[in-house]
């Protein structure tokens, strides 16, 4: 079947897939411990898509199109048997991209096993390397010496690895260069996320947002940053390389200040079934029903393709003009 475009003409090309709605961290600005406490009703068991069933429904994405599969979360490593998850995607015709986004805590026991199962790349979330301002941003009171250990164990098994940090005013901006040291001196790369309005729950406010520009004139002032010379469509960050170490980039996910909507080719697959055209979309689309009911590939290829093919999304774009702020899913839920 020919890969659908949407109404705004933007292709199907990346699908990200939240293995759990569960995770190991309470970041403030993802799953603030006040609200996802042990009274929290996460998905029931038998809600949750089964391997084969994921792999079912990225197949049939695949066929119209989808050339990156993300694994998300939640936290992904707390699903069960994960790599066999991963062998089970890897083994999806054709050539692919196929990561995975953690906050990297229990990679150092699992990368061998993630690349021995076809995984091809970590992102790994780390928002600062104090540790006491790294136990308040995760709620848990998780040292970043954890995560870096993860990291290195990423790289030691193979894994192409970034750092991902999100930038809240007044909470982590005094990292930005720390971080940067860090990831030359693995010479991964590093993207700087501007906080953003996902989900109901972490209190956004604008005036919390650090723009990326300033970050990027606050490095410049350390670094000579070059713009990476050929931009991929589609995608999150800006990219610019180091001068003096150019295999080694920084990046800057800009939704608020610089939105990327323009060419998204992202959906999203919740752990639970259902399918996301857009990060801030008010609903899902449900897919499970349909797959339990025994719909053939063809079935759902059609399902999916109509669906895309009435896609309108591009939240980011209109945040500003907003009157009110609407109902969204939260993000440990449908995937970052
Ligand atoms: P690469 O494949 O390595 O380029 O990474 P990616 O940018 O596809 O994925 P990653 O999971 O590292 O995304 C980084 C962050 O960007 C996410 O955690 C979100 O915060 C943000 N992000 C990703 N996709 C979208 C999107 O479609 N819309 C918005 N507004 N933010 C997004
Ligand atoms: N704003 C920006 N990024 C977020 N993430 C989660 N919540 C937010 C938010 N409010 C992203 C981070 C994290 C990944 C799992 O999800 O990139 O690394
Ligand atoms: Fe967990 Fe990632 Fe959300 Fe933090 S940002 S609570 S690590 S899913
Ligand atoms: Fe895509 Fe929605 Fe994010 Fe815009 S806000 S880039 S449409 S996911």
């Amino acid at each position: 079947m020919q890969s659908p475009s949407d109404t705004l003409s933007r292709p199907l090309r990346d699908l990200r897939i939240s293995v759990t709605d569960r995770c190991n961290f309470r970041c403030r600005y993802c799953m603030p411990a006040e609200v996802f406490g042990p009274g929290y009703a996460f998905l029931p068991k038998p809600e949750i898509l089964t391997h084969e069933e994921i792999a079912t429904l990225a197949a049939v994405f695949c066929t119209l199109g989808v050339e990156k599969l993300r694994i998300t979360g939640g936290e992904p490593l707390l699903r069960r048997g994960l790599h066999e998850l991963i062998e089970m995607l890897d083994a999806i015709p054709g050539e692919r991209d196929l990561a995975m986004t953690t906050n990297g805590v229990l990679l150092g026991r699992f990368a061998e096993d993630l690349v021995g199962a076809g995984l091809q790349r970590a992102t790994v979330s780390l928002d600062a390397l104090d540790a006491e301002t790294f136990a308040k941003m995760n709620g848990v009171g998780a040292t970043p010496d954890k995560v870096i250990r993860g990291i290195d164990a990423a790289l030691s098994a193979g894994l192409g690895v970034k750092i991902n940090c999100v930038v809240q005013k007044g909470v982590n901006e005094n990292e930005v260069s720390a971080l940067a040291e860090f990831a030359r001196s693995r010479r991964v790369a590093l993207r700087f996320i501007e906080f953003m309005d996902t989900g109901n729950t972490n209190r956004w406010k604008r005036d919390q947002v650090v723009p990326s520009a300033d970050l990027l004139a606050e490095l410049r002032r350390h670094y000579d940053l070059q713009p990476v010379a050929s931009p991929r469509v589609g995608e999150t960050a800006k990219r610019f390389h180091h001068a003096d170490l150019p295999d080694t980039e920084v990046g800057f996910i800009s939704s608020v200040t610089q939105p990327f909507c323009s060419d998204c080719n992202r959906a999203r697959l919740s752990a639970d079934g259902q399918i996301f055209t857009c990060l801030f979309a008010t609903k899902g689309h449900d897919i499970k029903t349909m797959l339990r009911d025994g719909a053939s590939a063809e079935e759902l290829t059609q399902k999916i393709a109509a669906l895309w093919g009435r896609r309108d999304d591009r939240y980011s774009e209109l945040r500003a003009g907003l009157a009110e702020p609407i109902e969204k899913p939260e993000m440990s839920y449908i995937g970052g």
